[in-house]
Order: C-alpha cells, then structure tokens, then sequence
C-alpha cells in the first residue's frame, strides 16, 4: 500500500544549470562552425536520421560550412526514431578511430540522444555506454555536444537527459546528467517547414507533457513557477494547433520551438517534485511498440489524469481555470473539465488517445502485465509523485487506455 503523497507548502530548493548557448532565428545554421570552434571543437563527428537533413540539403550546407572553416569531419546517418543503442555503439568506435574531439547533431530528439551517449562512450572508451544508463557506471567526463535543431519536440537540446532503447532486450531507458546538456544550439525554426504533420503534432504533446509531468506535483507555493508553466502551455496549445495547420507559419513555428526548450530545461518545474509519471508509462509502449513518442504520451495522458486527479482536485481545478479557462467552483467537474479538453485537444492534432488510436491494437492480458512490470522495475520502483503510484496503479492505468 503506497502512502497518500504529501506536498509541501513552499518552494523547495533547487539548482538551475541551463548552461546551452541558444542561437536563435533565421539563416542561423551558417553560424554553427564558428560555435563549434568556440567550444574547442576541431574533429568533428556530424550525427543525423534517416535521410530528412539529406532530402532538404540541410546536412550538404552545415558540411559545407565545416569544409571552409576548416574543420575535419566525419559523419554518422541512420538514426531511428526511439533510437537504438546499437548505432550509438557504432558511432563511438567511429568516433574513436577518427580522433573526433566535438559531436554534432543535426535533428531532433533521437539523432540528439544518439549524439550525447556517442560523447559519453568517446571520453569513456574503456565503457560500454549502456552501463550509464543501466546506473551500473557514473558519467565523470563526456565531449561537448552542438546541436542544429530540425523539430520543436523532445527538448533535448537543453536538457539534461537522453533517452536510448537496447534493441536487443527493447528497453528504453533515459539517463540524467548534466553531462547531457548540450554546449550550444542553434534554433531556426525554418528548418521545421519539412516536418509531417503527424510529427508536428507529436512534438506539441511532448512539449506540452515536459510542462504537465512537472505542473502536477503534490507541492504548492511556486508562484512563478507555476505560472511560467501555464504561460507556456497556454502559448504551446494556441501556436500547436496553427502550426499543425500551417507547418510554414514562421511566427507560430518559432513560438514552438522556443517552448520546446523552455519546456524542458528544468524551468517549468523548479522548487517542486516532478511526476513524470506518464512519461515512464509511455517508454514502455514506445519499446515495445516502437510507437512514436509523443504519440505515446497523448494515448496514455488521459488515462493517467483520469485514475489520478482525485489525489489532488484542486490542482486540475487550477489548471482548469488557468489554462483552459474553465470557470466553475466545483473543483472535480473542473477536473474533468479540463482533462476532457486537454484529451479533446490532442484528438484535435490527430494525436490517439487510446490504444487502438495508436495503432497498436488492444492488448491481451498478459501484454498488460508484462508492460506494468518492466515499468515498475518488476517491483524495484514506483513511478509518479502526484501520486505515487505502485504495480496495481500502473497496471491500471495501461488498462484504462487499453481499448
Ligand atoms: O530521421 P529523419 O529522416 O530525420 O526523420 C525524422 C524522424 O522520422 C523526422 N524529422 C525530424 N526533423 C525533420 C523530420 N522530417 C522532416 N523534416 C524535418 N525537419 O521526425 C521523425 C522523428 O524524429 P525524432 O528525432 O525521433 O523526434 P523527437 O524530437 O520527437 O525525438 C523523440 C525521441 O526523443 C526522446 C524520445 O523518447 C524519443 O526517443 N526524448 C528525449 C528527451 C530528452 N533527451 O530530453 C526527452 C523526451 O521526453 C523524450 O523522451
Ligand atoms: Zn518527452
């Protein structure tokens, strides 16, 4: 039996390390070679997917820049969506053999991930990285990564973590150290014209969940935080929906991208406990399923929301009132309120809120089980703060959404 979680009434202490240089705007790649001077880089090892940066011409100019500043470089291509731990392992022997003192990503949360556990396994060579994210081996030392950001999504680019899966076991896993922020990115919301809808819309939830794991918290009394929070959501809900529509809306696409780094540096959820809970659920369907992540997070959301508010009604309800603009004093009907309209947003993307939605199928029974206990660590862990919640919880949850 988990205990009800307790909140505190004041604002907890905390560091703030936001140390990426953000570079911001318009033709803004031409720069990346001098950044990556800047930050001591002379070797370089590019990293990039499965051929977007290719198609667009993007990879052929950042090259090209690097070949006239003089810089010697290699290149690393083919990283999936949910990226997996074998190419990271590639990379680091390729590195390694090239003498590659920088790693630049060019692409969005999977091709940055892949960059910063590559970094870790070149300045560790005796190591292989997945002991990092097994917490069998603490990162000490890394190489410095640089970042041209292709889509407003994961947050990578300043955050302090990254996330791989073993395709062999199909484990996803994320690793938090601060030897994962980045040194520098650059941001030029033009590079996103190129995205899929389907895409766009899976970076809006994850943008939006980054904020949300953070905003429900048993804890009160972070004013700013808190509002920071709403802000950003209120901004990310108004510009998701024109960008969806219009992948082309300059003003629209560079609000994105600039909540998609707020949104996860650390900000929106200073001096409290973070939940995180939907995000541990959503890993588990994105190993399994190789569903795309955000997508996973938006099949998942309402379901958690659901078996969860009670704990603390308040809390939707001020969410309600602060970022739907939900005006009732019965705190529960606007819980429900707003968890319908946050649900019915995502529907309005094109995003699942199910299951099915997400083209995975209805799952068996023992799917069921074999999810909840690889995601509480076959009873190692619990997830969530909201509300802490244990094997029965978790198993539930998977089955609210499971039709
Ligand atoms: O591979 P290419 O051909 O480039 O296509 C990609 C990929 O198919 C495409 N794409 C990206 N930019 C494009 C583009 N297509 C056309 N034009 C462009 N400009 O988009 C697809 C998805 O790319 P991906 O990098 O996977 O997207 P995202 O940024 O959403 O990253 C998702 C990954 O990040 C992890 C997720 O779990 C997932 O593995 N996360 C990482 C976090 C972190 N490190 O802080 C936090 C997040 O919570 C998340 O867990
Ligand atoms: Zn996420």
């Amino acid at each position: 039996m988990v205990k009800k979680q307790e909140g505190v009434k004041h604002m907890q202490s905390f560091s703030f390390y936001s140390p990426t240089k953000v570079i911001f705007g318009k033709g803004t790649e031409l720069g990346t070679a001098d950044e990556i001077k800047k930050f001591g880089g002379s070797r370089v090892l590019i990293v990039y997917g499965g051929g977007s940066v290719v198609k667009s011409g993007l990879l052929a100019r950042i090259e090209q820049s690097l070949t006239s500043a003089g810089l010697a470089f290699t290149s690393l291509g083919g990283v999936k969506p949910n990226p997996r731990l074998f190419l990271a392992r590639e990379g680091v022997q390729k590195g390694i053999d090239f003498g590659v003192d920088f790693v630049l990503a060019v692409g969005g949360g999977s091709v940055i991930d892949t960059a910063k556990g590559i970094a870790h396994g070149i300045a560790n060579p005796g190591t292989d990285i997945w002991k990092f994210w097994l917490k069998e081996v603490e990162v000490t030392k890394s190489l410095p990564v640089g970042v041209v950001l292709t889509i407003s999504a994961a947050g990578s680019e300043t955050s302090d973590s990254a996330v791989l899966t073993d395709d062999e076991t199909w484990t996803k896993r994320g690793l938090s150290t601060e030897f994962n922020r980045p040194k520098f990115v650059v941001m030029n919301p033009e590079l996103t014209y190129t995205l899929p809808k389907y895409q766009i819309a899976c970076g809006v939830v994850d943008i939006m969940m980054h904020t949300l794991d953070r905003y429900f918290t048993p804890d009160e009394g972070n004013a700013i935080t808190d509002e920071i929070a709403e802000a950003l959501l209120r901004v990310v809900i108004k510009n998701g929906q024109v960008v969806v529509e219009n992948p082309t809306d300059y003003d629209a696409a560079s609000e994105l991208m600039w909540c998609g780094s707020l949104s996860h540096n650390g900000l929106t959820g200073l001096g409290a406990k973070k939940d995180f809970a939907t995000h541990q659920l959503s890993h588990e369907l994105s190993g399994r399923f190789d569903a795309a992540h955000g997508a996973s997070l938006a099949a998942l959301w309402g379901s958690w929301a659901r078996y969860t508010y009670q704990e603390k009604p308040e809390r939707f309800a001020r969410f309600a009132k602060n970022v739907w603009s939900i005006e009732t004093n019965d705190c529960k009907l606007a819980a429900q309120e707003a968890i319908d309209k946050t649900v019915a947003y995502f529907s309005s993307l094109g995003m699942p809120t199910s299951f099915s939605e997400l083209g995975i199928g209805v799952q068996s029974e023992e799917v069921l089980q074999d999810l909840t206990d690889r995601c509480v660590f076959h009873g190692a862990r619990t997830i969530g703060q909201f509300k802490v919640l244990n094997r029965s919880d978790v198993y539930e949850i998977y089955k609210l959404a499971n039709h």
